[in-house]
């Protein structure tokens, strides 16, 4: 099977937060990394979505040009995701001369089809700057509560929706200037009006769509999906083609979802012969194709996208599964960027393993309602999960065997009562582990994945090699040579959420997958899995995978972090 899978393109304007990081690219990781496992052909598409007045904006602030600072923006967040182990197929850029070239490709079969209209509205427009500005461009005084920095789109003060019209006082946010005046200009309407019957219908042969996203979906229809305008009077941005939009460009949520075709545009160029871009894209039943996105995506992807797919006539294929996220929040409140609130990825990479975070995101990804994170939380789970059950199940059992057998798998001992039982056990875990993953259902995934550690302690707790070493060699040795067998399960099991320690674990019984290959999914065989190492095979033990964080550690990582206002 061939699974395409996307990511919400994260925004240009500066390093995004944990609550982001888990509303779209880690699952879609995880996710793309279970398939790999399963033997399905993925390919999994993400970018950086460039355009429009918040990238402006950020580069304005940055005293930088809006193209230079994407490109080193663009480096900054790749560089990151590499660090959290992210396996993208293709990270790209929605400023990329391919997203230009589809983009106006998509505007212009809109067009012929009949589905833009040209429409002449009222905007702002500075004198002192040479420009309309874009409503959050357009500063002033709040008519509702007096707030003398409110924008033209809302106050942040009292969150009033504005029209920049409704300032008192209004100036230019570029310049300060308040030499301006309203003037009229024509802009490009999509006619989604026209469209909404095929969407919705489209949107009702989904019945599997999670409740969170059909309502959704539901509630803006019913609401009433009104024409879009999707140009604006930017000078960054896909240029409109068209006499008398010169000085235009699309809209940026117009041309950023384009960007997951002409991404995989870009990744099918850099080897034509091997990559076939357009049947990833071309509507088929051999791709399914999953998007990852946190809930405030949702319209776009359910409503705005799928109708320029459509209105293009063309082929395209649209979304199967959609995997939406509700809120991380911080402390209870909310990450934000604007006010630097919350833990930023840059910031935990520097703190801890990318696998702590990784872990502790997936397993609280906020998939029936929002989660909370806390270093407290964070801190009390990594060392529970992590430290105390998995890496000590690893550690215990290679430094027994080292001290007792040497360091190589143990020859000796047939399976007893216990261990069998223990198989049967294990077989039904894998299966709701499976099932979970299956169903993209992080939180219950990484429940059984939890249960599977938990299952081998007890094993080992119970069958006691340390008891069994003084009278019955044989008997410790076959209680061993199981701990190393789960030992590589385990990391076979986890590989797609904790990546750098599942590799380590397999280095050390030397089953490291070469690069670029996958560990493969265990089958039905359970038996077969727990016996894949053999008596004679030399393993490493590695140091202890997992520090535990102390007081000393979630103290410092308060102070610095503990969700303090502002
Ligand atoms: N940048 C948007 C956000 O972070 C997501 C864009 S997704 C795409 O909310 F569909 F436009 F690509
Ligand atoms: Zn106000």
């Amino acid at each position: 099977m061939k699974i395409l899978i996307t990511s919400a393109l994260p925004y240009i304007n500066g390093v995004k937060h944990l609550g982001n990081l888990v509303g779209s690219i880690l699952p879609a990781d995880v996710y793309a990394r279970f398939r790999r496992q399963m033997g399905d052909e993925v390919l999994y598409i993400c970018a950086t979505d460039e355009h429009g007045t918040p990238a402006e904006l950020a580069a304005l602030e940055a005293g930088q040009d809006v193209a230079d600072y994407c490109r080193e923006q663009y480096e900054v967040q790749r560089d990151i995701y590499e660090r959290f182990a992210i396996s993208f197929d293709y990270f790209g850029r929605s400023s990329s001369p391919d997203n230009h070239e589809i983009t106006q490709h998509f505007a212009q079969k809109l067009d012929e089809n009949g589905f833009i209209e040209e429409r002449e509205i009222n905007q702002v427009y500075s004198i002192d700057d040479g420009r309309f500005l874009p409503d959050r461009y357009v500063e002033g005084t709040c008519p509702n509560c007096g707030y003398e920095k409110a924008r033209g789109d809302q106050c942040e003060n009292c969150t009033k929706l504005l029209d920049p019209t409704d300032l008192i006082d209004p100036r230019s946010a570029v310049s300060g200037s308040v030499n301006i005046e309203i003037r009229a200009t024509r802009h490009l309407f999509l006619k989604q009006s026209a469209l909404i019957g095929e969407v919705e219908e489209w949107i009702d042969r989904h019945a599997d769509w999670p409740p969170l996203v059909t309502s959704i979906a539901k509630k803006w229809i019913k609401e009433g999906v009104r024409d879009r305008c999707i140009t604006r009077d930017l000078s960054w941005g896909v240029p409109v083609d068209r006499p008398g939009f010169e000085g235009k460009v699309f809209y940026v949520w117009f041309d950023a979802p384009i960007a997951y075709i002409s991404t995989t545009k870009t990744w099918g160029e850099e080897d034509p012969a091997t990559r076939d871009w357009k049947a990833w894209w071309t509507e088929s039943e051999d791709v399914s194709y999953v998007q990852f996105m946190a809930k405030d995506n949702i319209p776009f992807h359910t409503i705005s996208f799928p109708a320029t797919l459509i209105g293009s006539r063309e082929p395209w294929k649209k979304v199967d599964r959609l995997k939406g996220f509700n809120w991380l929040t911080y402390y209870g409140g909310k990450f934000s960027t604007s006010s630097k609130r919350g833990i930023f990825t840059d910031q935990a990479l520097a703190e801890e393993p990318a696998d702590y975070w990784r872990y502790w995101l997936i397993a609280n990804a906020p998939e029936s309602g929002d989660s909370v994170f806390t270093v407290d939380r964070f801190a009390e789970q990594c060392n529970k999960d992590l430290a105390h059950t998995l890496g000590n199940f690893v550690n215990r059992t290679m430094k027994f065997c080292e001290k007792n057998f040497g360091a190589e798998v143990p020859a000796g001992g047939e399976w007893t009562e216990a261990e069998r039982a223990m198989q049967a056990e294990l077989e039904g875990l894998i299966a709701d582990y499976t099932r979970h993953m299956t169903a993209i259902e992080f939180r219950k995934a990484l429940a059984s994945l939890r249960a599977i550690w938990s299952l081998g302690n007890t094993y080992l707790a119970d069958a006691a090699p340390w008891t069994a070493i003084k009278q019955d060699r044989e008997r410790a040795a076959c209680i061993i040579r199981m701990g190393l067998n789960l030992t590589r399960l385990f990391a076979v099991l986890a590989w797609s959420v904790i990546p750098d320690s599942a590799a380590r674990m397999l280095d050390a019984v030397g089953e490291k997958p070469a690069d670029g290959e996958v560990p493969t999914w265990p089958g039905q065989d359970v038996e077969g899995e727990l016996t894949v190492l053999e008596p004679g095979r030399p393993f490493t033990a590695p140091p202890p995978l997992f520090k535990v964080l102390d007081e000393d550690r979630i103290a410092a990582l308060t102070e610095r972090y503990g969700g303090a206002e502002g």
